[in-house]
């Protein structure tokens, strides 16, 4: 029996390298630390909903090699069930992250590996009627996440979709989500129209070209700025927190998560959007991506 939050994504293991500042091209910086951590979108998603106490159910897949191992292990201590997850005769999927401490910004390159492998067919239908959440984004095939969205719909799932990395979608697939959740320039991205984010006009514009049906919803991040809501034929902003940026990595892995696992409680999407944006907050605190995803108790106690 699966999870009343299933997520459908992918699963890496990040090599992380920490620097001062970014090199200019051809330069050769000595850096400060390297460490190894938990990560994969899905992977992230699925532990922040574990973080916040609800239970959750990850599907997708790890490589017949050492991270696959360490992935599954490090996912079981954070008590998401893996019973969906397979071993691909194959390498794990890994992200190369570069953070620059001055600024707190990074750069990620991901090698896809297992997860270019995941199924729809993980799932049963019986196992997937038993969910009210699931959610996606797009390190594992987008035609896999269409097919699973169009059979989630008949048992009445609410189905998120994090168009995250920015890449090109089938109009089908975002016909199939109740959700979508984005920053801006996945926005631009899907919208091909540049976005201002200091003029909400130019986000609610983009939005439109998305020609979304009155039942789907759209949550806009704009990092430290915020978040603009688009739901019941309505556009609301809800003002982000100031708060000293240690690792920005996996901080909207955690925003959807912490979202998922809201609205599962209160089915209010600004509620829960507002949650959501505290919860991402306190993650940039710390280092790593699954790493960094905040217990409920500190999202309640913040502020
Ligand atoms: O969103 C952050 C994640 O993106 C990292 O954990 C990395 O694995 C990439 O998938």
């Amino acid at each position: 029996m699966s999870s009343p939050i299933i997520v459908f994504g992918s699963i890496n293991m990040d090599l992380v390298v920490y620097s001062d500042k970014q090199p200019t091209k051809g330069e050769t910086i000595l850096g400060n630390s390297f460490e190894t951590f938990q990560g994969g979108k899905g992977a992230n998603q699925a532990v922040a909903v574990a973080k916040l106490g609800l239970p959750v159910s990850l599907i997708g897949k790890v490589g017949n090699d050492v991270f696959g191992d360490e992935l599954l292990e490090n996912l079981n201590r954070e008590t998401v069930d893996t019973s969906m997850i397979v071993k691909h005769e194959g390498p794990s999927g890994v992200a190369f992250i570069y953070v620059f401490e001055q600024t707190s910004e990074n750069h990620i390159i991901v090698i896809s590996g297992s997860n270019k492998e995941v199924k729809s067919n993980q799932i049963s239908d019986k196992e997937l009627s038993t969910s009210d959440v699931l959610i996606s984004q797009l390190e594992v095939p987008p035609s896999e996440i269409e097919d699973l969205f169009i059979r989630a719909k008949n048992s009445g799932t609410y189905r998120m979709l994090n168009a995250a990395p920015a890449l090109e979608i089938s109009k089908n697939l975002i016909r199939e989500t109740d959700l979508l959740v984005m920053n801006e320039s996945e926005l631009e991205n899907l919208s091909e129209r540049s976005i201002d984010n200091e003029n909400i006009d130019s986000i609610a514009e983009a939005i439109k070209v998305l020609n979304l049906k009155t039942t789907q919803s759209i949550a806009v991040t704009l990092g430290s700025k915020g978040v603009y809501v688009y739901t019941n034929q309505k556009g609301d902003f809800i003002d982000g927190h100031k708060i000293e940026a240690v690792d920005t990595t996996g901080s909207g892995d955690c925003f959807i998560g912490a979202l998922a696992t809201h609205y599962l409680k209160s089915n209010d999407l600004l509620d829960s959007v507002n949650f959501a944006n505290k919860a991402a907050a306190l993650s940039v605190t710390k280092r790593g991506a699954s790493a960094s995803m905040p217990t409920l108790e500190e999202v309640v106690n913040f502020l």
